[in-house]
């Protein structure tokens, strides 16, 4: 099957994920043989106009195992003609001219769309501001039906910063798709789940509660999804983060009361809200999640691609 653009999660059927997911699935042996030249003479953009590390360089790294090659703007708001004041519209028809695909990361919500609207190429949404990050949706998805052997069924708390993550909203719309899904949401007062997430979550019969004791829920859930508590989108109005930083850490009084069975993620990077004692635990899966990134991508990238 052939993808497109890849904008928002819930671009996506169950078939589709199933495709994304197997092709994943291929991804390390193609890796530990040192790569392939499925994409030879094809070229890729990445131009990035907030920080990234995993997600621009695991694309990079990406492009690179699969045979294609790269051309990159990393920091675009100072080092694309962004600077001298050209639209994202004008940039995204230039780099389409000289790419096979566009991976954006902006920091407006929507921004992807309005590229896609004008892309001769294939846009993917990197993270757009507050909006979505679709891929990180995809690469937690893959990591929670690989830890646990399955997505259906499962109960799942949402911590920390769910107002403005993109990566909860997004994985809020994939795990909408699956049947038996239960979300925790445990959240600051400032930063709590905007309505719309609730609303398609109540439209699709998914049970949702908004809870403050992060130790109750722990004890109960499968998977905890920490986030961190992102300045970057406070702007003036730093009292409201000072108010929502700190309250919830997961830390040893936290992995004592979770289930055996049950995982900690986070789409990282983290600051202090996983206390690094976590990091042995073999619950930890963060880091492994990150690595499911690159296959993940690897498998978008083909399924663009080649199909
Ligand atoms: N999870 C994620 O998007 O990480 P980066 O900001 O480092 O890309």
């Amino acid at each position: 099957m052939k993808l497109q653009h890849i904008l928002k999660a819930q671009q996506f059927d169950l078939k589709v994920l199933d495709e994304i997911f197997e092709n994943a699935k291929t991804m390390p042996e193609i890796c530990q043989q040192g790569g392939t030249d499925l994409l030879k003479g094809k070229i890729m953009a990445t131009i990035f106009y907030e920080p990234s590390t995993r997600t621009r360089l695991s694309f990079e790294t990406a492009m690179i195992r699969l045979g294609g090659e790269l051309i990159s703007t990393e920091n675009a708001r100072e080092f694309s003609s962004t600077a001298k004041g050209e639209s994202l519209e004008d940039t995204t028809r230039i780099l389409g001219g000289y790419s096979d695909l566009i991976v954006l990361r902006h920091f407006e919500s929507g921004a992807a769309e309005r590229a896609a609207k004008v892309s001769p190429v294939p846009i993917i949404n990197a993270g757009d501001g507050p909006g979505q990050h679709p891929t990180q949706a995809l690469l937690d998805l893959y990591t929670i039906k690989n830890e646990l052997g399955k997505i259906e069924g499962i109960s799942i708390a949402m911590v920390g910063d769910l107002a403005y993550s993109r990566t909860v909203r997004s994985l809020s719309y994939l795990l909408a798709k699956y049947s038996g899904v239960k979300i925790y949401f445990v959240a600051p007062e400032v930063v709590k789940m905007h309505g719309d997430i609730k609303n398609h979550l109540t439209n699709n019969n998914v049970p949702f509660f908004e809870e403050t004791d992060l130790v109750k829920v722990a004890a109960e859930v499968d998977v905890i999804y920490q986030t961190r508590i992102q300045k970057e989108r406070f702007g003036e109005n730093l009292d409201d983060f000072e108010k929502a930083k700190d309250k919830y850490i997961i830390d040893k009084n936290i992995l004592k009361v979770m289930k055996k069975h049950a995982i900690v993620m986070h789409p990282l990077p983290r600051v202090n809200e996983i206390s690094v004692e976590v990091d042995e635990d073999k619950r930890a899966a963060y880091f492994r999640q990150a690595q499911n990134g690159l296959y993940i991508r690897m498998a978008l990238l083909k399924m663009i691609l080649v199909g």
